[in-house]
């Protein structure tokens, strides 16, 4: 073996993100994830062929990629363009983007999500009014780009009756993202959307079993965790948390309390992750000093720990050699550098990510144009 070979062989094993790691049946090569990321591309909520490369460009041999957030049911959206996978003709849309991740040899979630009140009644059927928890509406939100204003409409509160319809909507998306070929099903419990408006208490005002006390508050979340669990197996199913984020105006008064009753919660069923935002991402993109940390939640659960929050390649490998985390998922960066993990590993420069392309419905621009290492150099 010559020099420089020992010498990358050594530079490697200094990268804890770098280290393999076995996450239930799944044999990670190393421990960077793509974060899920809403893209707006997939026009009439169906993924488009665009989204082969976007996602086979993010893949590695034994790296673990997550989709956008991908409704479960005509209700669930809230945005322009969002996948669902609740139609026979959304899961064959799926198909040939879940077979290129793995002919690359990544390991691929698929992100299923309701957005309860953070919609409006043109993003539902019929125009009816979106459904929550709560009645209580949402105010206008800046959005990313920092310009426009997104607007909501009033909800309508679910009535205790048809909340078993929506858990069935998450057990039947795990069933189609199976059938779709995904090796399993994250449940979007952040962000401010319908699972996390039935946790925090700044929103929920419930007076029935799904209302009132922490347990109550988490009933939703863990009755959706136990179908979907019971329909594709607790060994695929991860749930993505942010206890301490207060983005749509969703907050909670013990972050702490809900997050570790969550992640104790969470081993009753076994789920294979938890996925968790920092506290220090009060909204999605937002960094900000903060006291807390996951440690307590990390702690709690059992199965596999992912961070998630403005992580850089130092600080995500301090996570990992801490051992705060088991993966980090890396949002921002992954998006705007398709070769993240090789540049972790070689230390390279990032391209900077443009946050005005984020979400626009170009099938190519700010999506499947950000240059690889080669292309750069
Ligand atoms: C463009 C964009 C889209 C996002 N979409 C989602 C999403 O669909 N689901 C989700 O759970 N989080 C979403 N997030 C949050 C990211 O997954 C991540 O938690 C956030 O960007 C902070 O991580 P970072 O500092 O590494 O970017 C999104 C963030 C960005 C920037």
């Amino acid at each position: 073996m010559g020099n420089r070979a020992h010498e990358e062989g050594q530079e490697k094993q200094q990268v804890p993100l770098l280290t393999p790691y076995k996450m239930g049946e799944f044999q990670l090569s190393h421990r960077i994830v793509l974060a899920p990321l809403t893209r707006q591309r997939s026009y009439g909520n169906i993924p488009q062929p665009h989204a082969i490369l976007y996602y086979s460009q993010r893949a590695t041999r034994g790296g673990f990629i997550l989709t956008e957030a991908t409704g479960v049911s005509d209700t669930a959206q809230g945005y322009p363009y969002t996948p669902g996978i609740w139609t026979k003709e959304q899961v064959e849309a799926w198909k040939p983007i879940v077979d290129a991740v793995h002919a690359k040899g990544a390991i691929f979630f698929c992100q299923i999500w309701h957005v309860g009140r953070v919609s409006s009644t043109v993003f539902q059927p019929n125009e009816q009014a979106p459904v929550s928890c709560t009645d209580k509406g949402l105010a206008p939100q800046v959005r990313a780009n920092g310009v426009d204003v997104a607007q909501f409409s009033p909800p309508r509160r679910l009535t205790t009756d048809e909340i078993p319809q929506i858990v069935n909507d998450f057990r039947l998306a795990a069933r189609n993202a199976i059938e779709a070929g995904f090796d399993g099903v994250e449940i979007h419990g952040a962000h401010g959307y319908l699972i996390d408006q039935f946790f925090k208490d700044q929103v929920n005002d419930r007076t029935d079993q799904f209302g009132g006390s922490l347990e109550n508050r988490c009933r939703f979340a863990l009755e959706i965790a136990e179908a979907v669990t019971n329909e594709v197996g607790a060994y695929r199913v991860g749930m993505r948390l942010s206890p301490f984020a207060n983005f749509m105006e969703c907050a909670d008064s013990n972050p702490k309390a809900l997050g570790l009753y969550m992640a104790e919660a969470l081993n009753k069923y076994g789920l294979l992750y938890c996925h968790m935002v920092e506290p220090r991402m009060r909204t999605v993109m937002e960094k900000s000093e903060c006291p807390h940390s996951l440690l307590p939640m990390r702690k709690a659960f059992k199965g596999t720990f992912i961070a998630a929050g403005g992580y850089d390649r130092e600080d995500g490998n301090k996570a990992i050699a801490e051992n705060r985390a088991d993966l980090v998922a890396y949002g921002r960066h992954f998006l705007a550098n398709p070769d993240l993990p090789k540049r972790f590993e070689l230390n390279a420069p990032l391209n900077k990510y443009n946050r005005e392309t984020f979400y626009i419905p170009d099938p190519v621009v700010g999506y499947t144009d950000y240059p690889f290492l080669e292309e750069t150099a």
